[in-house]
């Protein structure tokens, strides 16, 4: 089912749920947008009509709606999220009581449900607020906590809407979470690694980080625990998981090896570095000094330590070649004992590195490949996710 139900109650950072619709939007999934009679003091039922494309529902007897419309529209959604949430609402949730479509619909609702509080810290702190909150978690209703921030009454508090990305991204774990994802660590690695010469120059690589940052949001919205160690790139981290930022292959390797133990998937998705400088300084080196033949060093291969040290966690690596691709990759799969390589051609000018979009190949250990064509990074991730899932129920299917 590719439709949420989206409620929203008379709270000043209902404007928010227009972005929370766009963002939904971009995930395509279709919105029906349910109001509460006293939000539609604040904004107009055909402002999220015109931006849901649906009918905006308000009132239980509607004669444009179906005969039986909280009913039909349970059975149509795969989540219902209520964002803002009241505390008003938030009550009568808890209470069953069941006077307008909106908590009437909460009742037939069998999807998961999700509600992202909004109100005054005061109200959200009243033990009355925190025993219906306590209620509804008892009945498997899930929250997104409300953010410490401006609030509209001119304080500033914990009350707060969090943000409709944050919003979203845990809606969509909870509609995505697979079963064998669940309580499983996956280690991602993104972006380049610098390695210093001094304070000032450094060794580096083109990666954008951006491949990385994607398998880990989708590791996350499938239902893992998620941890992301990446090296210095400036990107909006995924909401969930765990972030870890590290500058060269060693750190890299260190923060690795950190998770290695509790990891059930590593995906090194990172550019680490190949080389390193010989000799660094801690402070600037003057030009004067500097000759020009630096000497280098090769960095610790991180993904052929883990491979020789695995203890069944999954490994995935990544290839970037400008040349024979699937033999090249195929020799690193074995080199460092992979569970599944991921290659793409680094000399094409419109996918890879630095690139929203990329084209790739995945080569497996029993000679299988298959080729995930042009696409988005967002999708890509999907696939190779998805791809290693399977790899994990059929580790199952075999213990
Ligand atoms: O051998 P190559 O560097 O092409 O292999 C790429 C794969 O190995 C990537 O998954 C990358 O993250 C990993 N790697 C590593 N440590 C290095 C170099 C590469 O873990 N020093």
């Amino acid at each position: 089912m590719n439709k949420i139900a989206l409620g929203v109650a008379s709270s000043i950072s209902i404007y928010k749920a227009a972005d929370i619709i766009r963002l939904f939007q971009k995930e395509d999934l279709a919105v029906r947008v349910i109001m509460t009679e006293k939000a539609t003091r604040f904004i107009q039922p055909d402002f999220f009509t015109a931006l849901s494309g649906e009918e905006t529902i308000v009132n239980l007897f509607d004669r444009r709606q179906r005969p039986i419309e909280h009913i039909a529209l349970a059975d149509e959604i795969s989540l219902l999220l209520i964002a803002p949430a009241t505390a008003n609402i938030i009550a009568k949730l808890a209470s069953g009581l069941a006077d307008d479509f909106l908590s009437t619909f909460y009742l037939a609702v069998k999807s998961p449900v999700l509600i992202a509080p909004a109100m005054n810290e005061a109200m959200f702190l009243h033990p009355q607020t925190q025993a219906n909150i306590k209620k509804l978690r008892d009945n498997g209703v899930e929250f997104v906590e409300p953010e410490a921030g401006y609030l509209a009454c001119g304080q500033t508090g914990g009350g707060r809407l969090a943000s409709p990305e944050k919003i979203v991204q845990t809606s969509l774990r909870l509609i995505r979470r697979q079963p064998v994802f669940k309580d499983k660590l996956i280690v991602v690695t993104a972006g380049p690694t610098r390695e210093s010469l001094d304070p000032v120059r450094f060794l580096s690589n083109r990666s954008s980080g951006k491949m990385g940052y994607e398998l880990a949001r989708q590791a996350y919205q499938l239902g893992a625990e998620v941890v992301l160690i990446k090296g210095p790139v400036e990107l909006e981290p995924p909401t969930g998981v765990k972030v870890e930022t590290v500058v060269s292959s060693e750190e890299m390797r260190q923060a690795v090896f950190k998770y290695y133990d509790q990891a059930s998937v590593v995906i090194m998705s990172a550019a680490v570095s190949d080389f390193r400088f010989r000799q660094t300084s801690l402070k600037k080196i003057r030009k004067e000094k500097l000759t020009l033949n630096l000497e280098l060093e090769r960095t610790p291969d991180i993904l052929e330590e883990l491979g020789h040290l695995k203890r069944g966690q999954l490994l995935v690596g990544f290839a970037a070649e400008t040349a024979d691709l699937k033999t090249r990759a195929s020799d690193k799969m074995k080199r460092k004992k992979l569970d599944l390589i991921v290659a793409n051609d680094v000399s094409r000018e419109d996918i890879g590195f630095g690139r929203d979009e990329n084209e790739v190949y995945l080569f497996w250990p029993d000679g299988r490949e298959r080729l995930i064509g042009k696409t988005s990074k967002r999708k890509v991730s999907q696939e190779i996710l998805t791809e290693i899932g399977a790899m994990l129920n059929e580790r199952k299917g075999n213990n």
